[in-house]
């Protein structure tokens, strides 16, 4: 089917921010506009589209060349970006004053449609690609963009923001062995990465961990406790334990802090759980570091900056081709477009066979298995 031609695109970046969302803004812009394309950008997610009171100065910034000049490099959105509030689940109250969860996106659609938006560029990671792909269904050319530290996207290789959220936990990580060693204690480090294990089991390998802690492995505090004594027993009186914070023991929960509506559950306690943990069972001085939004912030590294700007433009040249309800994905050596259901449908969790894994087990690493 023919489709209108494009003069107006919209970007949007919505969930948890990662580094290279400045990045990715920057590449779509300039193509955009080297395409006599105008761009804007929304506000906070979909939010200043949808609730345009809340933004007296806007809820649309126009992207011109000098706004996203010499943003590759930051951290952060200049577009904002939020997790709640989520137009599929919007909590409303009903007419007997209880909370529910409403679906307002053909409210959104129109929305789009009175701003004389054509197309849409959402840079998010499950629950934006998601909100994406209905409205895409709904009539709205849609790319996604791939976004998340926690790499638990299906269908690319790899999203951005994880590699720079591991090449930080994993100099963290450095730092703390040595005063894990002056001081023969444990040390448990929390990392962030929701129900998936990636970002523990990469900065954990890389910056020498000796237990690793995954939602995708349930934890038994025994064969910790025996890999710490183990250790004991060779000389070496302290150890580095990396916990992601959706590891639960086996027949436990993941530890939760709260729950809402229109919004993801907060994980958090993991950490704090393990090292208290080990400490009645081993008898060993443990602490917690919790690294959490730190992870998230700071400059991205040159391996996110390229992806993110591959990224950006490869959303473009989809617009171009007329392609919607797809998202840019990462196929070394080249970067292609999958659906985006395909892409939503599951969570991307470690393979518990594949070969980091197996890197890991035969240095000799614990997964409280
Ligand atoms: O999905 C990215 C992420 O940073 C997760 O790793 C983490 O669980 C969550 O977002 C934290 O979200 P918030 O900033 O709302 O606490």
């Amino acid at each position: 089917m023919a489709k209108a031609k494009i003069r107006r695109v919209a970007i949007n970046t919505g969930g948890g921010d990662a580094p290279g969302l400045n990045a990715v803004i920057r590449a779509a812009t300039v193509a955009a506009i080297n395409r006599g394309w105008e761009c804007v950008g929304i506000r906070d997610g979909y939010n200043g589209l949808f609730l345009p009171d809340k933004y007296p100065q806007g809820g649309l910034i126009t992207l011109t060349r000098e706004r996203v000049h010499g943003i590759t490099h930051l951290g952060g959105t200049i577009l904002g970006t939020t997790n709640r509030g989520n137009p599929l689940k919007y909590p409303t109250m009903g007419p007997d004053g209880t909370m529910y969860e409403k679906d307002r996106s053909d409210e959104l659609i129109r929305a789009f449609e009175a701003e004389h938006i054509d197309a849409l560029i959402a840079v998010g990671g499950d629950g934006s690609l998601n909100i994406a792909s209905v409205l895409a269904r709904k009539g709205l050319r849609v790319v996604g963009v791939p976004k998340t530290i926690d790499n638990d996207l299906e269908k690319t290789v790899i999203t951005f923001g994880f590699d720079t959220a591991v090449h930080f936990a994993t100099s963290c990580l450095d730092r703390l062995y040595s005063t894990a060693e002056a001081h023969r204690r444990v040390m448990v480090v929390e990392v962030m990465g929701r129900y998936a294990g990636w970002i523990a089991v990469e900065c954990g390998i890389s910056g020498g961990a000796h237990v690793i802690l995954i939602p995708e492995i349930p934890y038994d505090i025994q064969k910790i406790a025996s890999k710490i004594r183990e250790r004991d027993r060779n000389g070496h009186h302290f150890a580095i334990v990396v916990v992601a914070e959706g590891a639960k023991p086996v027949g436990g929960e993941t530890s939760v802090v709260s729950t809402g509506l229109g919004r993801a559950d907060r994980l958090g306690g993991a950490g704090e759980r393990i090292a208290n943990d080990i400490e009645e069972v081993t008898g060993k001085e443990t602490r917690c570091v919790v690294l959490g939004h730190l992870l998230r912030g700071g400059s991205p590294t040159s391996f996110d900056r390229l992806l993110s700007l591959r990224f950006g433009a490869a959303a473009i040249r989809a617009l171009e081709a007329g392609k919607s309800n797809v998202m840019v994905a990462l196929d070394p050596p080249t970067v292609r477009y999958v659906p985006l259901e395909e892409a939503t449908r599951r969570m991307k969790t470690v393979p518990l066979d594949c070969d980091i894994m197996l890197t890991a087990r035969d240095l000799g690493i614990g997964f409280g298995d």
